[in-house]
């Protein structure tokens, strides 16, 4: 019995200055994969459904199989809701039992995003969970862009102990920087204002969009403040460098594709799990 809050992961990362990862799982492949790296590693992790990706696999079927996994594993998992847009997708996860939700107010006006979060908070509070929101906001997608990324998105210091005082939150996501997807130029992080944010509020402070950073970026985030970063892309590329391979071999037995898959997504995870120094700790 492994399941765990997000809550409860944040508090040993903060005490101990590491980060836990969030792996977006979209398939059974996935969930296995983070769950055997975790296990194998020793380390504490969040497995993930965004609910953009719940076309693909409807929450409904792969959310019960991701909290039976974090039940089962022998270390400790948080399951979360990514990007969390609308009410129904919320109250389904919390429905669920994921310990964790992330409202994504991100492209709201300033009050419309705190009276959102504040109801998300209401909710998940009945059932336990704890919940991450987003001030400023982190673009990209697949193919982020520099225009996504301007400095005009990043999260506002002084909003930012308003924003987590007012929704009560457990986990606040910020904009410094990043993009989601592959880097069209060299991400330089705003590591100055995450400094600043983190002397203003004590909360767990989250960086998406953690594909194709570097060990220095994520060593500098962790010093000042950040206890969860979120991969996706990252695995993505692994996974599809393995399903080439396989492709260009000529085999037509689909079985090769899943264990190559999870042998690339256990190799990202686990990598990014000593990163992030989070291996070893449970
Ligand atoms: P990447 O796909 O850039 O790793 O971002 C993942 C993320 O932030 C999911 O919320």
């Amino acid at each position: 019995m492994a399941l765990v809050t997000l809550k409860e992961l944040m508090k040993d990362a903060q005490r101990n200055h590491y980060a836990v990862g969030m792996f977006n799982t979209l398939n059974l492949e996935m969930i296995k994969s983070v769950i055997r790296a975790a296990e194998e590693q020793h380390s504490p992790a969040i497995i993930a459904v965004a609910e953009v990706h719940a076309p693909f696999n409807p929450l409904s079927l792969i959310g019960p199989i991701m909290v039976k996994a974090a039940r089962e594993a022998k270390v400790q998992i948080a399951v979360h809701l990514d990007h969390g847009l609308s009410a129904a997708a919320i109250k389904e996860a919390l429905e669920l039992g994921f310990t964790s939700v992330m409202y994504d107010g991100s492209t709201l006006d300033y009050e419309d995003n705190i009276a959102w979060t504040q109801q998300v908070v209401e909710w998940a509070r009945t059932t336990g969970a704890s919940v991450e929101a987003e001030l400023g906001h982190v673009g990209g997608g697949e193919a982020g862009t520099a225009e996504e990324n301007h400095e005009a998105f990043y999260t506002d210091v002084e909003q930012s102990y308003d924003f987590v005082s007012r929704t009560g939150c457990d986990a606040l996501a910020v904009a410094i920087g990043t993009v989601h997807g592959v880097y069209r130029s060299e991400p330089r992080l705003d590591i100055g204002r995450l400094r600043d944010i983190h002397a203003k509020i004590q909360l767990p402070i989250v960086l998406h969009g953690g594909s194709g950073l570097k060990e220095t970026d994520f060593r500098n985030c962790i010093e000042h403040g950040v206890s969860k970063i979120n991969i996706c892309t990252d695995m993505f590329i692994g996974m599809m460098n393995e399903i080439r391979k396989v492709a260009d071999s000529g085999s037509i037995n689909y079985t090769e594709v899943i264990t190559a898959t999870e042998a690339a997504v256990a190799e990202v995870v686990k990598q990014k799990m000593t990163l992030f120094g989070s291996n070893g700790r449970v």
